[in-house]
């Protein structure tokens, strides 16, 4: 009896510290799994929190992509005999090219190789003829082709990987397409000759494992896609079509459902880095200036609405998109619940029960309305069942039956990750003409890059403040950015300015002096673009010996001037203007109606805090046009403005009792050390925008003046300030800078004028 009780004393004692180190609740995430056995032949691998990824060289795939620690143990299991492998990415088999000859001919074609294809006489060529094997796993350019065109449609072709049978051409006649065993068909399976000469579907694509979309490739589809979708929904509209401008009435026929997959794959930085995307991708619709109603969905083993589409109808105008952003934020990585499944079942059966609550409200606007279903997912439907079925119910809902109405839903997945079951998902997208809905890629930073080359240039050619921002060694992240030379001998000047119009710069006035010429300005913009400069323009009041008799032996209120370019940039993703405020094109980056728009609510949503936090930028790097840094600061406005102020009279060659002299109302103020510590301006970076970031737009507020102390010098060029270092910036909102911007940018003839309040 002692002896049992004492073992079993002895076995709690044992367990008992084990229980206490187990992992909590919150830690289960850490890895618990074995470590022996995991390498790859040829790769690398990092580890998750549940989850572990191979990682193979360029042009190397590996022949496994995950294993998942489930209760300690990995799954696939992990062996020291056969252990993964990187194996070299090939293409799929361009020899089945009929009636044509491809070369080289090889049994298997890897990433850089080239071939070229032709055609055996009496066959006509379209396509590709040369065509080089990418490494994501696809070819470059289309489909060679070799038809004769004596059929109603032409010869669909046989892309690579795939057989096809069927060979006569004529209305209703069938193609089928298979892709070789390992590959999966994405795209239509069967096409139909219609009426108009034209195949049904898209051109089908047999995809590797570890094929992907490139984001480009995504981008452009998915935003043709979307295009010619919103068009659709204005022609129903019965409006005037104004040229190729897509307008839809305020709070119109659009209601677009966004769903994200929470499930297990996704990690707690993966899940904010999806939100994200999310929000970047109600940003990108924005410039297609439709005004679309939302729902968004995020799901795992349940599914949540973060909005229905219900509550957003039901929200003002106004406070939609910010009670978007608001729960979005709120809603956090432990509120998912459950994360163990991917029911996409479940999913599309909440999507269809909201689409059936609209057409309850109002049938009539139902019919009318494009409705469009973008969600991103894993695609390992394994739970829920089949989501097909559920699929079907919804284009029912909206078609009925008709299949003229099918225009009227768009379906798009966004398959994200290593292991994207393609097959299963091929079935839950639109098989539209010639336009894609399903895209591959590898992870989110991918589809961010994707919906940031969205910008369609056509439309957004006025918009201001677009930038891209995944990466800042890129020109597309400052494209506003001008550097100005004025050549003034022995010494010049060096300036900075910001792009405000297609064809004007804004900079600050003291970076000329009397008797500078155009032809002695030099406008610095993307790498080895230089603008030619038709004249500047200094603001009227600007007078540096101002207040001399004041003891202020430079004076710099009114310091901004403008420099007109002879001819219009050609706008791109390199190069756009930034927002001016208290203009309709800043109104429209703010998400403002026009009736909201006035230059004090403006000033109210960029600068109502005490401390506003806004950024200019360094000099470009040499040989880039790139700034070698961004400087962070926070405007002291309220109870920080006057030590900033104050701390004016430290400066060299002032003299005054009250720094207000210096200092007025018509200049921010940054740097210092308190709250916190500002960077500060260098020589050469006055001119520059100082610019906050709202709403994934860029809005200036401030112009570069001048300072208390320049404390760069050649060893220390990213200065942080010290207690007194204050920087003043020429404040865009006071009411004698904006006269002279209305006057000039209002005024633009050579390019777009702004349009102020
Ligand atoms: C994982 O375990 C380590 C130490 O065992 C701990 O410091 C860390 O917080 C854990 N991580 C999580 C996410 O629980
Ligand atoms: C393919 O060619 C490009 C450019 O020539 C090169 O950078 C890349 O490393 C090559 N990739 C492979 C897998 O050979
Ligand atoms: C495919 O890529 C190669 C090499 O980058 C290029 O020379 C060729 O023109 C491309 N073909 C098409 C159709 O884009
Ligand atoms: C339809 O929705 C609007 C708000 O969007 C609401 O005011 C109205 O009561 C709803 N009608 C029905 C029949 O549910
Ligand atoms: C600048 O101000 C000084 C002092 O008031 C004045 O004498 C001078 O004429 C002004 N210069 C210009 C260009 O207005
Ligand atoms: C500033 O001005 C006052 C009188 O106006 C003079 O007494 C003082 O020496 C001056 N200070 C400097 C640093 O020039």
């Amino acid at each position: 009896m002692e002896r049992e009780q004492w073992l079993n004393w002895l076995m709690l004692a044992m367990i008992c510290p084990l229980i206490a180190g187990a992992p909590s609740s919150t830690s289960k995430r850490n890895v618990t799994c074995p470590m022996e056995n995991l390498n790859i032949v040829g790769g690398s691998y990092v580890l998750s929190e549940s989850f572990l990824k191979y990682i193979c060289p360029d042009g190397y795939y590996p022949s496994l992509q995950l294993r998942h620690c489930q209760n300690r143990l990995w799954t696939p299991k992990p062996s020291a005999r056969k252990p993964p492998e990187c194996k070299k990415i090939t293409c799929p088999n361009p020899r089945v090219l009929e009636n044509g000859e491809v070369s080289p001919f090889k049994d298997r074609y890897y990433v850089n190789d080239t071939t070229t294809y032709s055609c055996h006489s009496d066959y006509k060529f379209r396509g590709s003829a040369v065509r080089v094997c990418k490494p994501n796993g696809k070819w470059n350019g289309t489909t060679p082709i070799c038809g004769r065109d004596s059929d109603h449609c032409p010869d669909p072709g046989v892309p690579p990987g795939s057989s096809r049978t069927g060979h006569v051409f004529n209305i209703d006649d069938k193609v089928t397409y298979r892709c070789d065993s390992k590959l999966t068909l994405i795209g239509s399976k069967e096409r139909v000759c219609l009426d108009g000469g034209q195949w049904s579907g898209t051109e089908p694509q047999c995809y590797a494992h570890f094929t992907y979309d490139t984001p480009e490739e995504a981008s452009e589809a998915f935003s043709s896609s979307l295009k010619s979708n919103l068009a659709v929904s204005q022609q129903h509209e019965g409006e005037d079509q104004q040229g190729k401008k897509i307008t839809l009435d305020k709070g119109g026929k659009l209601d677009i459902y966004i769903a994200l997959d929470a499930s297990d794959s996704i990690d707690e930085e993966d899940f904010d880095k999806a939100k994200n995307t999310i929000k970047l991708l109600i940003d990108k619709i924005s410039y297609y200036q439709v005004s679309p109603n939302y729902e968004i969905l995020i799901f795992a083993t349940d599914v949540h609405r973060i909005i229905s589409m219900r509550d957003f109808k039901s929200t003002k105008d106004d406070k939609r998109l910010m009670k978007v952003e608001k729960d979005l934020d709120s809603f956090h990585y432990e509120d998912k619940g459950d994360r163990t499944g991917t029911n996409l079942a479940k999913l599309y059966s909440a999507i269809y029960e909201s689409l059936a609550m609209e057409e309850i409200n109002d049938t009539a606007t139902f019919l009318e309305t494009q409705h469009v279903i973008i969600v991103f997912t894993d695609g390992q439907a394994n739970m829920g069942g089949n989501p097909i079925p559920k699929v079907t119910k919804i284009k029912n809902l909206i078609t009925k039956h008709d299949p003229k109405r099918e225009k009227k839903l768009d379906l798009y997945v966004f398959g994200v990750g290593a292991d994207v079951n393609k097959q299963d998902v091929n079935g839950l997208v639109s098989q539209r003409d010639q336009e894609h809905h399903f895209f591959i890629l590898p992870d989110l930073d991918k589809v961010q890059e994707t919906f940031d080359n969205m910008i369609d240039e056509g439309t957004s050619v006025e918009l201001c403040g677009i930038h891209q921002n995944y990466d800042k060694t890129k020109r597309s992240a400052f494209p506003w950015l001008a550097q100005i030379y004025v050549a003034r001998p022995p010494h010049g000047s060096n300036c900075m300015g910001s792009l405000v119009t297609s064809s004007y710069i804004l900079t600050a006035a003291h970076c000329f002096k009397s008797g500078d010429t155009a032809d002695k300005i030099t406008v610095t913009l993307e790498k080895d673009l230089k603008a030619e400069v038709g004249k500047f323009v200094c603001h009227p009041e600007y007078n540096i010996t101002a207040k001399q008799h004041l003891k202020i032996k430079e004076y710099y209120e009114f310091d901004v001037a403008l420099i007109q370019l002879k001819k219009s940039v050609q706008m791109s993703a390199n190069l756009r203007p930034i927002c001016i405020p208290c203009t309709k094109e800043t109104n429209g980056a703010l998400r403002l109606s026009d009736s909201e728009g006035t230059c004090k609510r403006h000033e109210e949503l960029l600068m109502s805090n005490e401390l506003v936090e806004a950024s200019f930028t360094s000099k470009m790097k040499t040989s880039s046009d790139v700034p070698r840094k961004i400087r962070n600061i926070k405007i002291k406005r309220g109870k920080y403005r006057d030590a900033c102020v104050e701390d004016a009279k430290k400066a060299v060659g002032i003299n005054v009792t009250d720094a207000r002299d210096v200092v007025t109302d018509n200049f921010l103020c940054s740097g210092g050390v308190e709250p916190q510590t500002d960077d500060v301006a260098c020589k050469g970076e006055s001119g520059g925008a100082t610019y906050i970031d709202k709403k994934g737009r860029r809005i200036q507020v401030g112009v570069i003046s001048w300072g208390v102390k320049d404390i760069c010098t050649t060893g220390k060029p990213d200065p942080v300030s010290q207690a007194n270092t204050r920087d003043y910036h020429t404040n865009l909102f006071s009411a004698d800078i904006q006269s002279f911007l209305k006057e000039h940018l209002g005024n633009d003839v050579i390019g777009n004028p702004l349009k102020f309040f």
